[in-house]
């Protein structure tokens, strides 16, 4: 697994390092922050969407901790694109969708509560990844605007492109009476997945963060479809997480082997979230540093940034508490 790096020591110390276009200016190590995915990482582009309230989180009590009024955000506090954003030192990455969006040169959030890879999962409610890969496109064109083809490509090769999805895609899945998930599912999953990130790599994208997905079958609004068999979790569905992590991972694998200068990370999401199904108690209130700690090392482990942590003091607890946490009861 290759670490991603981005050297933010000239956005501090090195003044003259600046590319100019016209008036505007970037450091030359300026790096953008691009976000796919799901509820995980959704900070509000379904308030801008025609969907339905089960897919959205614009009223009390999401919110609460962080921004004081509900964001969007399925969480009461920062999801994890924030305290990434924080950490790099750019401004917390807005919803695209966001009217006035602009700033096309730090990133934009795709990120839509319900959606998957397959255009399917949840249709008519959510942007799905194509459509978001669609929306990514149009960003593309407002750098090239902006700053020349020549640098937005340059820009677009140090940018960090995050991802967080299919669990919608498993999750529409359980709730309906089709056949059983597998193999096959499970590729079409991650082929649908893989190609969006071709695509972004032949824009010029290089470096990438994977969230896997975290232990379904012991999520109670899973449990209260489907009877937990084991260890208080539902077998039949831990064994497809494992399933679509094991090709997650290895289909990173083969794209970093095929695709030059591809670089990636790959966060254990299952791991973490099942450490704290199993010792709750290590993760309680007062105890909320280790939370912190593991959303750092999150980010860290995405971007690579150095060692320099003490500039994002960030309650982890808000992100630890995001998307389905929160919402158990709908779809996210
Ligand atoms: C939004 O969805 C509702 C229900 O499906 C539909 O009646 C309405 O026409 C849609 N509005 C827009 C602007 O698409
Ligand atoms: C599942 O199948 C049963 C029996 O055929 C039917 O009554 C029920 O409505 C179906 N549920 C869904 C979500 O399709
Ligand atoms: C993507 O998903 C669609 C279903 O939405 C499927 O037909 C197609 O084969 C998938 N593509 C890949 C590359 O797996």
């Amino acid at each position: 697994m290759t670490i991603l790096r981005i050297q933010i020591c000239c956005l501090l110390f090195c003044a003259s390092l600046y590319i100019c276009h016209g008036l505007f200016c970037l450091p030359e190590d300026h790096a953008a922050l691009f976000i796919f995915g799901d509820s995980i990482f959704d900070v509000g582009n379904n308030n801008y969407i025609n969907t339905t309230t089960d897919f959205q989180a614009n009223f009390w009590p999401y919110g609460d901790t962080s921004f004081k009024y509900p964001s969007g955000r399925p969480s009461d506090g920062r999801l994890i694109p924030d305290f990434i954003a924080e950490y790099v030192k750019l401004p917390l990455i807005p919803p695209y969708l966001q009217p006035g969006f602009h700033q096309c040169t730090d990133g934009a959030n795709f990120a839509s509560a319900g959606g998957g890879a397959l255009v399917e999962t949840n249709q008519g409610f959510v942007i799905d990844l194509k459509s978001q890969l669609k929306y990514f496109s149009e960003v593309e064109r407002m750098m090239k605007q902006k700053v020349g083809d020549e640098e937005a490509r340059r820009l677009l090769s140090k940018a960090i492109f995050l991802f967080s999805i299919g669990f919608n895609d498993y999750f529409v899945r359980l709730n309906s009476n089709s056949t059983k998930i597998g193999q096959n599912y499970v590729d079409m999953v991650i082929g649908n997945l893989t190609s969006v990130v071709k695509e972004i790599y032949n824009k010029g994208g290089r470096k990438f963060g994977f969230l896997n997905l975290p232990p379904l079958g012991c999520l109670p609004v899973v449990k209260a479809l489907i009877p937990p068999t084991k260890d208080g979790c539902v077998e039949e569905v831990t064994q497809f997480v494992k399933l679509h992590n094991e090709a997650l991972s290895e289909a990173l694998h083969g794209l970093q082997t095929q695709l030059k200068g591809f670089k990636y990370s790959y966060i254990d999401f299952y791991t973490s979230l099942n450490e704290r199904i199993k010792a709750p108690s290590k993760y309680e209130d007062g105890k909320a540093v280790e939370d912190k700690e593991v959303a750092l090392e999150w980010a860290f482990q995405m971007v690579n940034v150095g060692s320099e942590w003490k500039s994002v003091q960030s309650e982890a607890r808000e992100c630890m508490n995001g998307g389905w946490f929160l919402n158990s009861g709908s779809g996210l």
